[in-house]
């Protein structure tokens, strides 16, 4: 059996094409556009190619980009008065600091700075505890996106066995406690888990996220899976993998997403429907 690719790419764009009509009604209407604040922070070349692809998604969605850009060098105590300074802005819906910040920059007090109503990336506490309880409102991107691509696929959960393998706040964690809202037996697994291979080999729905390419090997993967690739690894010839072994997984899984092309898409238009889910509920 060869799997059948999910098309993150093209879920992501009929996703984008309904956000824009959601955001064209509401300026019918009257109100003005959902606008987002993105905060770049040096000179991280993929930095700057991602926060591009939001600035591009922010034209195709019709919602105003505010771009910020800062020097490595900028003080922490300087950050966090431009985010004050957003939050107390009343034109601003939606607020994204680009991660990773330079190192005397703590990440943490960065995030926990943005008002949790403007936290469009839902990584803030307030956010992520929405989400444990079941009351989601601005929910962590990644995640978000592959429960939306799944359900776009046509995929059941309810009571499916999940194995999410990687454990990170923003990433891991949130896939969990999506998984878990939407009704499938969710398991993380993280790098004190033993017997991965077979952890993995259980699950009918499989996410890795744990940033290492092939770290998931194709013969782990059972016979009719469904398995999501959240990773985006650079390789020394430049080309991007994700961390499924591709190859040999697509000739056992019934679903799998390809890396690029898969999650990565799903990503951006998830922070649209955030940033318009902040503007329609301030
Ligand atoms: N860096 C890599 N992915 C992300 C993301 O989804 N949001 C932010 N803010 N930074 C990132």
């Amino acid at each position: 059996m060869s799997a059948q690719l999910i098309d993150g790419k093209s879920i992501a764009e009929s996703l984008q094409s309904e956000i824009a009509a959601k955001v064209e009604a509401r300026v019918a209407a009257g109100h003005r556009a959902p606008a987002l604040a993105t905060l770049l922070v040096g000179d991280d070349p993929a930095s700057h190619v991602y926060v591009r692809n939001k600035r591009n998604a922010c034209v195709r969605t019709g919602i105003r980009s505010v771009p910020l850009q800062f020097g490595a060098d900028i003080s922490q105590q300087q950050l966090l008065a431009e985010i004050d300074r957003l939050n107390a802005d009343p034109d601003i819906d939606g607020i994204l600091v680009q991660l990773p910040l330079p190192a005397q920059i703590d990440t943490t007090t960065v995030i926990e700075r943005i008002r949790p109503d403007k936290d469009v990336d839902g990584f803030h506490p307030y956010n992520l505890g929405r989400l444990a309880q079941r009351l989601p409102v601005l929910r962590p991107c990644t995640p978000y996106g592959v429960i939306e691509m799944l359900k776009r696929s046509g995929e059941s959960f309810y009571g499916r066995r999940a194995v999410v393998v990687g454990a990170s706040n923003h990433v891991g964690r949130p896939m969990a406690l999506e998984l878990l809202l939407a009704g499938a037996t969710a398991t993380i697994c993280h790098r004190f888990t033993r017997d991965l291979a077979d952890e993995v080999a259980r699950a009918e729905i499989v996410v890795a996220a744990v940033g290492k390419p092939g770290f998931i090997r194709g013969h782990w993967i059972a016979p009719g899976a469904t398995v999501i690739d959240i990773g985006i690894n650079r390789l020394d010839n430049g080309s991007l993998c994700g961390d499924v072994e591709f190859d040999v997984a697509r000739e056992r899984a019934a679903w799998i997403t390809p890396v690029p092309g898969g999650v990565g898409p799903m990503t951006v238009s998830m922070l649209m429907q955030n940033t318009l889910t902040a503007a329609a509920t301030r």
